[in-house]
């Protein structure tokens, strides 16, 4: 394998400081020896010093689940890169697709958080993925397309290869409906195809994962896809044992 598998996992609007803490303390002891495997979290705004603390020294890396582009300013609500690495926290998750119809999270601020991450020395990880509609009309392509080069779009070619893309079709998210290994190849190709129009090098480097309803018993079909570098992972990451099942089978 010429690139580093990659587990993660988001926990959304779930756990508390005490419930962070004591997923930390089960999961810990299961990925001591999952040598090879990148491991994260990504974790509430209010349990990141916690689980930044109590992972500490560890594999496993704290990701923030969205960041504010600007460095600073009048965005009620919002948290700054700066405010993240303060806190000693990897990395940040941007345009997961809840943001993204939630929040009315748009490919123009996504054009900024991903370089205004990597500037900050925190390591993005964007989301992108079709909707069951677009899938059925045919749109999946135009849509990776669409999301994939505007996320990536300001970024330095030379620091291409530091950003992680999750594909994460809309339909597959929460619904025990996982993608076919088929599916997930041909559209994870796709994506890395599209880094290739940026650069060809940082295409075979970057990593991007499959996401959408990943469980411990449908892991190891998808992570043997030749492109797809790894899971990102929702209601199964919320139990320590089964998200560190995953874990173990990307070893
Ligand atoms: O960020 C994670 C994804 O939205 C997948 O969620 O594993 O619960 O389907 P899920």
């Amino acid at each position: 394998r010429t690139r580093t598998p990659f587990i993660a996992g988001n926990w959304k609007m779930h756990k508390t400081i005490a419930e962070a803490e004591a997923f930390v303390a089960g999961l810990l002891p299961r990925v001591a020896d999952a040598d090879g495997v990148e491991v994260s979290l990504c974790v509430p705004f209010t349990a990141l010093q916690a689980v930044v603390d109590s992972t500490r020294g560890s594999r496993v890396e704290v990701y923030a689940q969205n960041m504010h582009e600007a460095p600073e300013g009048a965005f009620t609500g919002e948290v700054s890169a700066a405010m993240l690495t303060e806190l000693d926290v990897h990395g940040a998750l941007l345009g997961h697709s809840e943001r993204r119809q939630f929040f009315g999270e748009n490919d123009r601020a996504l054009q900024q958080k991903v370089p205004a991450a990597l500037a900050a020395g925190l390591k993005p990880m964007l989301c992108v993925g079709e909707t069951e509609e677009e899938r059925e009309a045919g749109d999946t392509e135009r849509k990776l397309r669409h999301q994939v080069q505007e996320g990536l779009e300001k970024v330095p070619l030379e620091r291409l290869a530091e950003v992680t893309i999750a594909y994460e079709p809309i339909w597959a998210i929460g619904t025990g409906r996982v993608a076919t290994p088929d599916q997930a190849q041909e559209a994870i190709a796709f994506v890395r195809a599209l880094v290739a129009g940026f650069d060809k090098e940082a295409s075979e480097q970057v990593r991007v994962l499959y996401g959408g309803s990943v469980k411990a018993d449908n892991a190891a079909e998808l992570l043997a896809l030749p492109d797809v570098d790894g899971a990102l992972v929702g209601g199964a990451s919320l139990d320590p044992a089964s998200f560190a099942a995953i874990v173990d089978a990307a070893r």
